[in-house]
């Protein structure tokens, strides 16, 4: 078998064999492959598709490309969360601890940023010293003492996923069904929870721009869970306005530290109460369902959800300090605000839009080795309802230089649109 056969198969629009999908996840990941004939076949994929058996051997393969945990000696309750990616998607910085919190383990393993989407794994590095990379012993060991560890993908787990995902991201193949699927089914299988909640975002900062899309990918990645014997749940959420009130690095740790003691904005609240109580359904620990809702909203005042995150920050080698005294975050040089132009009421505010302005900024990567800079961001001060003046300020750039500033000045404006309509937004499409 070579790979000049395999990208000339998938090329043609052909169904690779399970061998040919073992052979390209195999010799990739061991480095036999190159990035460009890598590039060729995914590139192929993302144009000609897969079938159903394709994608589950493909998920399979990455899975089984590093170790495939087993949990079951912690505990049979183990829960993981997963999000098919959004602009301002800080759900799981919230989610996690609330319902590690709740005495359900959580063990989670997130990604990078892609595409316009941001990535848990660098919100996570953008706190000072935390360690994004433990081996898979201190990341079961943290489960066992704390309830709680948050990882990326490493050379033992999912590492097919570590080379797949970072290289879609830069040769534009980040919003393919097949890959989607198996790039989180894999790292979710992997990482050896017994269920599993996915929040699959619709509209124009998701990768899936429409309901009838996202309920195939949802449908799809169910069907995958179902195989490999992982209870799966989705919940489908809107994604056409970021979610919350900022799109970043270290903006979103510290709107996620707001959120856990309380102050969260009204969308992020549905998507983590949504998320949290079908975690807390599928855990079997939380039989009263109608309860759910009141529980989390206990671990957050009592303080126990903000604790249990500091735990989390403090195992993994982060300065909790940080946690505490958010302002201590590194600020970007220039803080530009963006006003508005018009009397009336956000009608739109277009995630897609806000997403690519951000990674002009500097949020994500364009190459696979960029660097990204933790201070910038953007925080929105209007959402989609509210009602605006002219000169009132819609939103403030958080830029590492004066012309990135004014340049991003310009794509929020466009991504803004100001109308005489007040607007009521669902966040919660369907759960599947
Ligand atoms: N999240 C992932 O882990 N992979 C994708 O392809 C998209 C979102």
């Amino acid at each position: 078998m070579n790979i000049l056969d395999i990208i000339e198969n998938k090329k043609v629009g052909k169904e690779l064999s399970d061998e040919e999908i073992e052979y390209f996840v195999q010799n990739y990941t061991n480095g036999k492959i190159t990035d460009y004939q890598a590039a060729a076949l995914i590139m192929a994929i993302c144009i000609n598709g897969m079938t159903q058996d394709e994608i589950l051997a493909l998920t399979m393969s990455m899975a089984n490309s590093g170790d495939i945990l087993d949990l079951s000696d912690i505990s049979e309750n183990i829960v993981d969360k997963h999000s098919t990616g959004g602009v301002g998607d800080k759900i799981t910085l919230i989610v996690a601890p609330i319902v590690a919190a709740l005495g359900i383990p959580v063990a989670k393993m997130s990604g990078r940023g892609l595409g316009i989407t941001g990535g848990t794994a660098d919100k996570l590095e953008s706190i000072p010293g935390y360690n994004i990379n433990i081996s898979i012993d201190e990341f079961k060991q943290n489960i066992k003492d704390i309830g709680i560890s948050l990882i990326t993908q490493t050379m033992n787990l999912a590492p097919a996923d570590k080379k797949i995902y970072a290289l879609r991201d830069t040769i534009s193949c980040t919003n393919s069904m097949p890959l989607i699927a198996s790039s989180i089914m894999s790292k979710k299988i992997a990482a050896g929870a017994g269920s599993i909640v996915l929040d699959v975002t619709c509209g124009s900062g998701a990768f899936m721009n429409t309901k009838e899309d996202a309920k195939k990918l949802a449908k799809l990645m169910a069907l995958i869970g179902k195989l490999a014997k992982r209870e799966t749940v989705c919940v489908l959420t809107d994604m056409n306005e970021p979610l919350g009130y900022s799109v970043g690095n270290t903006v979103e740790v510290v709107e996620a530290i707001h959120a856990l003691k309380g102050n969260m904005a009204e969308d992020v609240k549905d998507v983590v109460l949504n998320m949290c109580i079908q975690m807390m359904n599928l855990s079997g620990l939380y039989p009263n369902a109608l309860d759910n809702k009141y529980k989390v909203m206990e671990v957050i005042e009592n303080g126990k959800a903000f604790e249990k995150f500091r735990e989390l920050v403090i195992r993994q080698g982060g300065d909790v300090s940080y946690i505490d005294n958010p302002e201590k975050f590194e600020k970007a040089p220039i803080i530009m605000p963006v006003l508005s132009e018009e009397d009336g009421y956000v009608e739109e505010l277009d995630a897609g839009k806000v997403g690519k302005a951000g990674l002009e900024l500097g949020i994500g990567r364009k190459q696979k080795e960029d660097p990204i800079d933790y201070r910038v961001g953007l925080i929105f001060n209007k959402k989609i309802g509210d009602e605006v003046e002219k000169g009132d300020v819609l939103a403030y750039i958080h830029a590492n230089s004066p012309e990135k500033a004014m340049e991003c000045v310009e794509r929020i404006k466009d991504a803004y649109k100001i109308g005489d309509r007040k607007i009521t937004k669902k966040n919660i499409i369907e759960i599947i």
